[in-house]
């Protein structure tokens, strides 16, 4: 999209979606990269607590604290100054209570410069999501497969595929567009009922293994540039195979230095 397209404030999402303009968004952890893909062409960064699994190597996001997510936060807001910025509400930081989950996404905002929270769960969610939303607190919903559930959910499987649970979804996607949510991750779900969803919704669905009928598409940064050869879900397609570039050139490296290649002179000070 051209950057006069791009969207500058979270309401500009509504208006992608009414003007069939699909959404691009990346997960993002750092200024490094944050500055990367500024100089790409991706609408919104998402600093998701998978940061706790891709970059701390854990099993699971629930370990992410707050602290974590400002200071990531923070790192792409300065590596990216012009591009809206999402930053996941970690495990039991707005479960407990709407005061904790105002003052904790209040810090989030305040302390990293991000333009959004984003949380998981529908109608249990809502009354959290309007209270953010009245305090001037944007909020991207996510439903199906929510990560932070994954002990209840039995696993990271597809979500919503039979009827009971199919229309709870619908019913949980609405629940939060009526809450004020200026939008909603799809992770996991079966690509009609994404489709679904999607077309019953204003604001915009934002995909993740949930078909190509939803209003845009997010992937976790490191999976799609292929940093990651383990995890190869059905959905993710690699654009990159930077794990073998960085192989080689760790090898290279060693081997340089092994052999006496590097430093060179040109390396060295007199
Ligand atoms: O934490 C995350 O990276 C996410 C995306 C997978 C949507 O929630």
């Amino acid at each position: 999209m051209a950057a006069e397209a791009r969207p500058r404030t979270v309401l500009d999402l509504v208006a992608m979606k009414a003007a069939g303009r699909k959404i691009t968004m990346l997960t993002c952890y750092d200024a490094l990269f944050a500055r990367l893909l500024a100089a790409a062409d991706i609408d919104l960064l998402l600093v998701g607590d998978s940061l706790h699994q891709v970059l701390g190597g854990h099993e699971t996001t629930l370990g992410a604290t707050l602290d974590q997510m400002v200071y990531h936060a923070a790192s792409v807001r300065r590596g990216a100054p012009d591009r809206l910025v999402f930053v996941d509400l970690p495990f039991l930081t707005y479960q407990v209570s709407i005061e904790e989950a105002i003052r904790n996404a209040g810090r989030v905002l305040a302390g990293s410069g991000a333009h959004g929270v984003k949380l998981e769960g529908g109608a249990a969610m809502a009354p959290t999501v309007r209270a953010l939303v009245e305090r001037g607190i944007p909020v991207l919903g996510h439903l199906g497969l929510t990560p932070q559930s994954v002990h209840a959910l039995g696993g990271y499987r597809v979500q919503g595929r039979d009827e009971l649970t199919a229309n709870r979804l619908m019913a949980d996607a609405q629940y939060l567009e009526d809450a004020g949510a200026c939008g909603v991750v799809l992770e996991l779900v079966p690509a009609p009922l994404a489709a679904r969803i999607s077309g019953t919704l204003t604001v915009p669905t934002i995909g993740i293994g949930a078909g190509a009928g939803c209003d845009g598409q997010v992937l976790v940064l490191h999976d799609m540039l292929g940093l990651n050869p383990d995890f190869s879900p059905r959905f993710l397609r690699r654009y990159a195979d930077l794990a073998s570039t960085v192989r080689e050139a760790a090898d290279r490296f060693a081997a340089d230095v092994r052999s006496g290649r590097y430093p060179g002179p040109e390396h060295s000070f007199e």
